[in-house]
């Protein structure tokens, strides 16, 4: 490997642009990219660190799918509790039913710690599988999910229950990623590792962008039997106070880790170096500020 990264570690200017396109990067949306299939019950403390970079996308995803006090709403994914929490906390002392799922019961724990700890009402967690919903056709008001649909083995299925759960009239509001080049507080790392890799020993692009393009999300919302739906991209700003902290919350846990840890100590400084150039464009008066691009549906069912 060394001899490879050796040859591969000079700085390419074209990637210094702030909208350059990842070099490695597959075109095609459908690929079976099935090796970051992580385990989730993992990544408690890891994915806990990225909360406060994806807040807005939590509050916007309640505005856009506009509840009112009695609704009922089910959370698909949440994960360690969000959008759910947030909804909670804005309905404090009203009436209102939320039900979080998600299939990693860890992260469920940490989530019913949480509304614990903050003593909210209204609120539960379940363990659940998205494609298989347990509950009746036309249960719930709304139904919002954040960074959870790309992820599903089988994303048609999950979203095809999310509708059959939906009430007449009923709201969905969907966040997923943007494509894998509109992400750049990840691939400004990923790709300076996927440059330095042989070719062979290159991971499949992560399943985050498998929903990247609009096109692909309205082919997948009108498989699933929606007629009325909206698409808009929001931007999602990630910053760090300074380089250092950028590499670490990025390379400790979460998918950069793995391929890092392919290179030796030695190979990881040069690489980290490289980063550190690559990210000039990025830093303001020291801080490092990306946009991140993220995709939310609201979509009716009619
Ligand atoms: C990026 S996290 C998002 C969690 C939460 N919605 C948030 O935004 O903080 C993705 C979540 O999707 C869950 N997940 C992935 N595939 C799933 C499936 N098939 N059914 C249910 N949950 C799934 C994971 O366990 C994880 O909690």
């Amino acid at each position: 490997m060394s001899r490879h990264l050796l040859l591969q570690i000079k700085i390419d200017k074209s990637l210094l642009k702030c909208d350059s396109r990842p070099m490695l990067e597959k075109d095609n949306p459908t690929q079976d990219n099935n090796n970051d299939k992580m385990d989730w019950n993992d990544m408690v403390e890891v994915f806990e660190q990225w909360l406060p970079y994806i807040q807005p996308v939590a509050e916007v995803l309640i505005d856009l799918a506009d509840i009112s006090e009695n609704d009922r709403i089910l959370d698909v994914a949440a994960g360690t509790g969000e959008p759910s929490l947030t909804l909670a906390r804005r309905y404090r002392n009203q009436n209102i039913d939320i039900i979080g799922v998600d299939s990693a019961s860890a992260l469920l724990k940490q989530a019913r710690r949480k509304a614990e700890a903050e003593q909210l009402s209204g609120l539960r967690f379940q363990e659940m599988q998205a494609e298989d919903l347990n509950f009746q056709p036309a249960s719930f008001d709304r139904v919002i999910s954040r960074f959870g649909l790309m992820l599903f083995d089988n994303p048609l299925r999950g979203l095809e229950e999310m509708r059959r759960v939906l009430r007449h009239q009923g709201k969905l509001a969907v966040a997923v990623w943007g494509e894998f080049h509109k992400l750049p507080t990840m691939t400004l790392i990923w790709d300076v590792l996927m440059k330095a890799m042989p070719p062979e020993k290159r991971p499949e692009k992560p399943r985050i962008s498998n929903l990247g393009r609009s096109d692909d999300l309205e082919a997948l919302f009108k498989a699933a039997g929606f007629e009325a739906y909206e698409i808009k991209s929001f931007d999602v700003p990630y910053h760090f106070d300074d380089f250092e902290s950028y590499w670490s919350i990025n390379t400790n846990g979460g998918l950069l880790e793995e391929p890092l840890n392919m290179f030796s100590p030695s190979e990881q400084e040069i690489l980290k170096k490289e980063v550190e150039i690559l990210s000039i464009p990025y830093q303001e008066n020291g801080h490092l500020i990306f946009q991140n691009e993220s995709l939310l549906v609201l979509a009716e069912k009619t």
